[in-house]
């Protein structure tokens, strides 16, 4: 199964075999020269990078054209301009190679490339990605969401954060390493713990405030010392109402998902917490927690696999297409 991936600045490649085996994306990132992503600019990055990434994938020597059983793309949520190449490439691709067509949903394709890379059997998924924060966990025939950000998405808040100090796109990795540095040079214990306010409403998180606060601060204080409180403000919250989750409902497995879910000290705090609580927390590598091409087709070889195609004129894009809305109809 192929998958492709075009929900935001990412377009991405990626394949499974039909027993689930994992093949690393062809991917390319779009980067915006200054701000945030331009949906039509993003698209048009994607429209010029699409025949290159095919012909990569079909020059690699793991790659063959035969084995591939059906096409699956991103059908929503996402930005629709980007969506709409996605889903093109996808058409074409199915047409010329005379294989079904299948539309997954973004969201649940991080939850299935996890479970599938970390063995995990019924986790409560906390998915942290730029545009996107939900803690979800499976009951019946969907993955429901138990909570999620009121305003923005973690990662956004990250890279906007970022970008007001000039620090390029993706600002998530950048401000975990200023994180770390402010650790490693023994400040943290030196200096008081600076507070900022902390979003959590019951089930529900909120990021904005956070950033406003983390901004002003950041005007008298070292950048260390702010990213690396920002970042336990924003992480504590997540993992708060992940462990609320797996009280209400039971379940004893955390699974890591979504771009955010890269960095080391989120991991760091699922394993404590989940440890803390006799459960136990997975991550997939990190070129299963971005966006990627992979977990496209991973989603997209369960659907067809339980029988779901997507004819041609079912196929147009959901730009707001929600987690709980997929029928999940595999184990
Ligand atoms: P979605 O469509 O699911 O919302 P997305 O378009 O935001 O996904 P992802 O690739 O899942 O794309 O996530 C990108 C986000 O992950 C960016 O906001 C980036 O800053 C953040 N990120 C990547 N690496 C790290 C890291 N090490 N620490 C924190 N954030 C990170
Ligand atoms: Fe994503």
């Amino acid at each position: 199964m192929v998958g492709v991936e075009s929900t935001a600045h990412t377009l991405s490649l990626g394949f499974v075999g039909e027993d689930g085996e994992l093949f690393s994306s062809e991917s390319a990132l779009f980067k915006p020269e200054q701000g945030g992503i331009h949906p039509r600019e993003a698209a048009d990055h994607h429209s010029v990078m699409a025949p290159k990434l095919i012909s990569s994938l079909l020059s690699r020597d793991d790659f063959s054209r035969d084995d591939i059983i059906g096409v699956s793309f991103s059908q929503g949520p996402g930005l629709g301009p980007c969506l709409r190449i996605g889903a093109s490439v996808a058409r074409s691709l199915s047409s010329v190679w005379k294989v079904p067509l299948i539309g997954v949903n973004h969201c649940v394709a991080h939850i299935e490339v996890g479970r599938n890379q970390t063995g995990c059997e019924d986790p409560v998924l906390l998915y942290a990605s730029g545009g996107n924060t939900q803690v979800i966990a499976r009951a019946g025939d969907r993955y429901r969401v138990i909570g999620e950000t009121l305003d923005i998405g973690i990662g956004n808040m990250l890279d906007k954060f970022a970008r007001h100090h000039d620090i390029a796109f993706p600002g998530g990795p950048e401000i975990e390493k200023l994180s770390s540095r402010w650790l490693e040079s023994g400040k943290a214990e030196e200096y008081e713990f600076l507070q900022l306010p902390y979003g959590v409403h019951g089930t529900d998180l909120a990021f904005s405030g956070l950033l406003t606060s983390a901004i002003s601060h950041s005007r008298n204080l070292p950048l260390e010392q702010v990213c690396f409180s920002l970042q336990e403000h924003a992480f504590a919250s997540c993992i708060e109402v992940a462990e609320r989750a797996m009280a209400h409902t039971g379940k004893s497995e955390l699974l890591l998902g979504g771009g955010v879910a890269c960095n080391g000290r989120l991991r760091e705090m699922s394993r404590i917490m989940c440890e803390e609580r006799g459960g136990k927390s997975f991550w997939p590598e990190k070129q299963y927690c971005i966006d990627n091409g992979t977990m496209i087709a991973e989603l997209g070889r369960k659907e067809f696999l339980s029988g779901r195609t997507t004819p041609i004129d079912e196929s147009s894009i959901d730009p707001s297409m929600r987690t709980d809305s997929s029928i999940i109809s595999w184990p």
